[in-house]
């Protein structure tokens, strides 16, 4: 039930009050402490949370944004740029900045190519060529920053296609991109490929390494096979690597680096005739979080190389384990050879949005993919002590897909209508068969069982505008459940 939206308190309350309120509305959150979430939170383990808290806290009132009233943040902030470039291939000439996640890391990559591209080769319709997989961050910036994102359809392996790429650089081409890994399938892109392609067109080329950058370093070292992917590449422009991802620090920190200052003098922003002063800004943010910069240079100095190569082998030893009992289990399959902690998992024979739903309803929470359809594990080192219970409800959950039922005949029936009906009819009806079919279905929010939902949505040969419905969602996200009452004060 949804809590009545309240007016602005006329009164302020008790601290302990305030705080018993906020700890009973995560009781619906995902249990991620109990190692039941695969999206969304990295944990570290609770010494690595205490570290975290401290820091953050100690730094909670400060502000990166002037780094002449905090020598203290300016100095993690630079450290930890050196710490990671060491980490990644980079050099006495490689530059970076904090951001405040993985987005804005991408943000500035894209808007720094095509500034470097009117200045340097005088583009003035900027293009970047990247892989189908590349994180959605590259559609914003291209949406946000005017630069037309040319997606190419990866390989059967699900990595960036070298070829297919080169034919789709122009003379416009300001960015090539690859990740390491790609978020979706958690494979890492033929960077030396990429960035051979890249250099010989004379355009810049970013690795999107926000979910590998600090931890494919250590499962390198930890004996796997990891490919050449970082700033040591040559053509290599710029990487990103996300601190409060696989650095395990608090939310709100990324690096991005740039292999010289050359290239991320175009990121930079100073306005100059503000009467309020001369306003200088590296990044996208204006104030940036004191907390989120302290707590990232806290972690990297808590578990320093040995602490992260003790938690990455008990990732990669629990990324192990489950891939073979996943594997073990009739009717699924990982998708693809992942190098780290990042999988998908499919069905081979078996509906898998019917066993995302026994899944959720054992209480688990995996987000939904499509083409193909798939459910995604991002392994983190929380989940080392989950895995036979994680496997046997896989189990149980694929072994109720496999008997009939009457809801799944419905749902089934209920996909290929429309799926039928939707190559004849106009838009507009679609959209209004989409809508009312997906809330008939459950849609709206986190629903229970949406099997039947994800798969009309993902087959549909006619999407009509489903972009409109789904920023209705978005829309709706961020309304209140029932409208405030007015403030008569
Ligand atoms: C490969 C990749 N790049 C970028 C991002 C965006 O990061 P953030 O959510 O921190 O903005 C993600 C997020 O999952 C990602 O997986």
């Amino acid at each position: 039930m949804s809590p009545a939206s309240p007016a602005f308190p006329a009164h302020g309350r008790p601290k302990e009050a305030v705080l018993a309120q906020m700890r009973a509305a995560r009781d619906h959150d995902v249990r991620w402490r109990q190692g039941r979430a695969f999206s969304l939170v990295f944990h570290g383990g609770d010494d690595v949370s205490a570290v975290l808290q401290d820091a953050y806290t100690l730094f909670f009132s400060e502000n990166g944004l002037n780094p002449t009233a905090f020598p203290s943040l300016r100095q993690f902030e630079t450290e930890v740029v050196a710490m990671t470039a060491g980490l990644l291939g980079g050099d006495a000439h490689t530059v970076g900045n904090l951001t405040s996640g993985g987005t804005e890391s991408l943000l500035l990559a894209v808007k720094t190519a095509r500034d470097w591209g009117r200045a340097v080769r005088g583009v003035t319709a900027p293009e970047m060529v990247l892989p189908a997989t590349a994180h959605p961050a590259f559609d914003k910036a291209a949406h946000y920053f005017g630069v037309r994102a040319v997606r190419v359809p990866v390989g059967p392996d699900f990595r960036a296609d070298v070829d297919a790429m080169r034919a789709a650089l122009t003379a416009q081409t300001v960015l090539v991109v690859g990740s390491a890994p790609q978020y979706p399938h958690g494979v890492v892109d033929p960077i030396e490929g990429l960035a051979a392609l890249a250099a010989a067109h004379e355009t810049l080329m970013h690795v999107d390494a926000c979910v590998g950058g600090l931890m494919l370093p250590f499962v390198r070292r930890l004996g796997y096979p990891v490919p050449a992917f970082d700033l040591s590449v040559p053509g290599v422009t710029s990487l990103s690597a996300d601190l409060h991802k696989y650095g395990y620090a608090a939310k709100g920190a990324s690096v991005l680096l740039y292999r010289d200052n050359a290239v991320r003098r175009h990121q930079l922003f100073a306005a100059m005739d503000w009467p309020g002063g001369i306003y200088a800004s590296p990044a996208i943010a204006g104030t940036r979080p004191g907390g989120a910069i302290a707590a990232a240079w806290a972690v990297l100095n808590y578990l320093g190389e040995d602490g992260y190569l003790r938690i990455n082998r008990t990732v990669m030893e629990t990324v192990t384990r489950l891939q073979a009992g996943l594997r073990a289990i009739p009717g699924l399959r990982v998708l693809g050879q992942p190098e780290m902690s990042v999988m998908a998992l499919a069905g081979d024979g078996l509906d898998i949005y019917e066993v995302s739903d026994e899944l959720t309803a054992r209480g688990w929470y995996l987000d939904r993919q499509q083409f193909p359809p798939s459910l995604h594990m991002t392994v983190h080192h929380g989940h080392a002590a989950i895995v036979d219970e994680f496997l046997a409800d896989v189990a149980a959950a694929a072994e109720a897909v496999r008997r009939p039922s009457l809801r799944k005949t419905v749902n089934r029936t209920v996909v290929s209508a429309a799926n039928l009906l939707t190559r004849w009819l106009p838009e507009a009806w679609v959209s209004g068969l989409t809508r009312r079919l997906s809330s008939a279905l459950g849609g709206g929010g986190l629903p229970g069982r949406s099997a039947a939902m994800y798969g009309m949505l993902g087959t549909l040969p006619n999407r009509g505008d489903l972009r409109e419905l789904v920023l209705d969602l978005v829309e709706g996200f961020t309304r209140p459940a029932t409208p405030a009452p007015r403030s008569n004060r």
